[in-house]
């Protein structure tokens, strides 16, 4: 039961709140994916700058030829994290995902650092894939000989500073998200297909070019152990040893560290989960099997690239393009081009629906302020909060250099992904009996193998997106402190039973479990 009136920061969501969803307690939003639509979910938000931007820029700068292994470091420590994620998902099947099975296992305090670190890192990839979408977008009109107006090219395809594709992507994708995403599922469907043809096409044609001489090229360790100034943008490991420029080893774990970003989103499939058909078995389908997929296509394509094209010779603005441009095979780089631009497309769209559900979660249980837990009467989706949401995405991509700060995003999911692996291990202790559709091997050895890779993955980020992260985080605190202690569903503000209370009331038509499945 929930504790009253307690100011207890350790308090937690009872179990029942969440697996009482089966019957309708807690829940809000229509059925939309089948087992199949999940698995096309994680392809539709892993598969984008990951792969079409971060890899090559990694390989240029950081691990050259050795990026394949960055890839194998980061895909086997995400494997290891969606074992984790798939058990705790198919226990408790709902859109608040990590945030809320932290909720049930270890209470609202490190429920919202683990929601507060969500936020961020859904937020800031979002508008991280808007600019790379946006860099996309203008090199593939370029290519088509398309020839803006001065003024136009000015504010588009541009790394910094105000641009225009990436506000035409992000307003248009939150108005989707907001109308209740009922074209997105198909046209997820249509664009996860292209976007796979298109890397299908890179990985064939590439296979053609492929000199293994390019693969022993390893590049040595290129700057010498730091100076004072190049501190801050050390990873945290190589600085400890004294190493503080790129390549080799170093530069290798250093890369797979960043690489992570290209995986993220198997955790984003784990939000749908009070949409999903069947969900106890499902989601951890539809995690598991994206995942393989992804980390299969990652690798070959990673080989692909540093295998065609010398590390040394990679251009870190739109990588693959340009390498199938150096090997005079112009006609790849639009199909890639267009690859990308949808890709990227899909991964925004996946990135907000995830964001506004985690959101949306945090909101009903009174974290956030409760308003944006209404769902739209006429479009079944929390309209609010996919607005507010969409507002401060266009604000970041506009206003911050975004591109910058991938490793905050990732720096954000390790944290998320630690909770639930640890999240695993408590649960299996104190919450036996819970019924779950999937049960991590293993365990605790995977949970644990889950945790230590993700700390190796840690302490190679940078320093200064340590000290960024730690300041997001406090300020997160001081917002609990100030808001959410206070208003929490379990702070006895409303009934947990039912933590919409009146504002559902005729904004929400009830019974929407048996409104049976919406195919969008
Ligand atoms: N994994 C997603 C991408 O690479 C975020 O774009």
């Amino acid at each position: 039961m929930p504790e009253g009136t307690s100011l207890s920061i350790l308090r937690r969501l009872p179990p029942t709140e969440v697996t009482n969803r089966w019957t309708g307690a807690r829940h809000g939003l229509p059925k939309a994916y089948g087992r199949t639509d999940l698995v096309v979910l994680g392809l539709g938000v892993m598969i984008g700058a990951g792969i079409f931007s971060v890899a090559g820029r990694q390989a240029a700068t950081m691990a050259g030829p050795g990026v394949i292994l960055s890839f194998m470091i980061a895909g086997i420590t995400s494997l290891l994290v969606a074992f984790c994620f798939a058990e705790l998902s198919s226990a408790m099947p709902t859109s608040g995902s990590a945030y809320t099975f932290t909720y049930v296992i270890f209470g609202e305090v490190w429920a919202w650092l683990v929601g507060w670190a969500l936020v961020m890192e859904l937020l800031l990839a979002t508008a991280v894939v808007a600019r790379a979408w946006s860099l996309y977008a203008a090199q593939m009109l370029a290519d088509l000989g398309v020839r803006l107006p001065d003024l136009l090219a000015r504010i588009t395809g541009q790394a910094e500073g105000f641009d225009l594709f990436a506000l035409f992507i992000l307003v248009v994708l939150t108005a989707v998200v907001a109308l209740g995403a009922r074209v997105g599922l198909r046209t997820l469907w249509i664009i996860v297909v292209a976007k796979l043809l298109a890397v299908g096409a890179v990985i064939v044609v590439g296979a053609t070019h492929f000199d293994q001489r390019n693969l022993s090229a390893i590049p040595v360790p290129a700057v010498p152990a730091g100076t004072a100034d190049d501190t801050l943008n050390s990873p945290l490991l190589g600085l400890m040893f004294g190493q503080t420029g790129a390549f080799g080893w170093f530069g290798i774990f250093a890369a797979s560290a960043v690489i992570a970003f290209a995986y993220i989103g198997f955790d984003i499939v784990a939000t749908a989960a009070e949409e999903a058909e069947d969900a106890p078995r499902s989601i951890p389908k539809g995690i598991i099997r994206s995942l393989v997929i992804t980390t299969v296509i990652y690798i070959v394509v990673a080989l692909v690239m540093v295998g065609m094209t010398p590390y040394d010779r990679i251009n870190p603005k739109a990588p693959l393009a340009n390498a199938f441009r150096q090997a005079d095979e112009g006609f790849m780089a639009h199909i890639i081009n267009i690859g990308a631009v949808l890709g990227l497309t899909t991964v925004v769209l996946v990135l907000l629906v995830g964001l506004t559900r985690v959101m949306f979660a945090m909101a009903r249980d009174g974290l956030f302020p409760r308003p944006l837990a209404r769902i739209n009467r006429s479009y079944h989706s929390p309209t609010r909060v996919t607005l507010l949401i969409g507002g401060v995405a266009i604000l970041l991509a506009e206003f911050v250099p975004v591109l910058t700060l991938e490793p905050l995003v990732v720096i954000g999911t390790l944290f998320v992904f630690i909770a639930v692996a640890a999240g695993v291990i408590r649960m299996r202790r104190t919450m036996p009996d819970l019924p779950r559709g999937f049960r991590v091997p293993l365990s605790p050895g995977v949970p644990i193998a889950s945790i230590l890779a993700c700390l190796w993955l840690l302490v190679n980020l940078q320093v200064i997106t340590w000290l960024y992260f730690a300041a997001w985080m406090a300020f997160g605190v001081l917002v609990y402190l100030l808001y959410g202690r206070r208003n929490s569903v379990l702070a006895g503000a409303r009934p947990a039973a039912d933590p919409l209370g009146a504002e559902s009331r005729g904004t929400e038509s009830r019974g929407t479990e048996s409104r049976g499945r919406h195919r969008r």
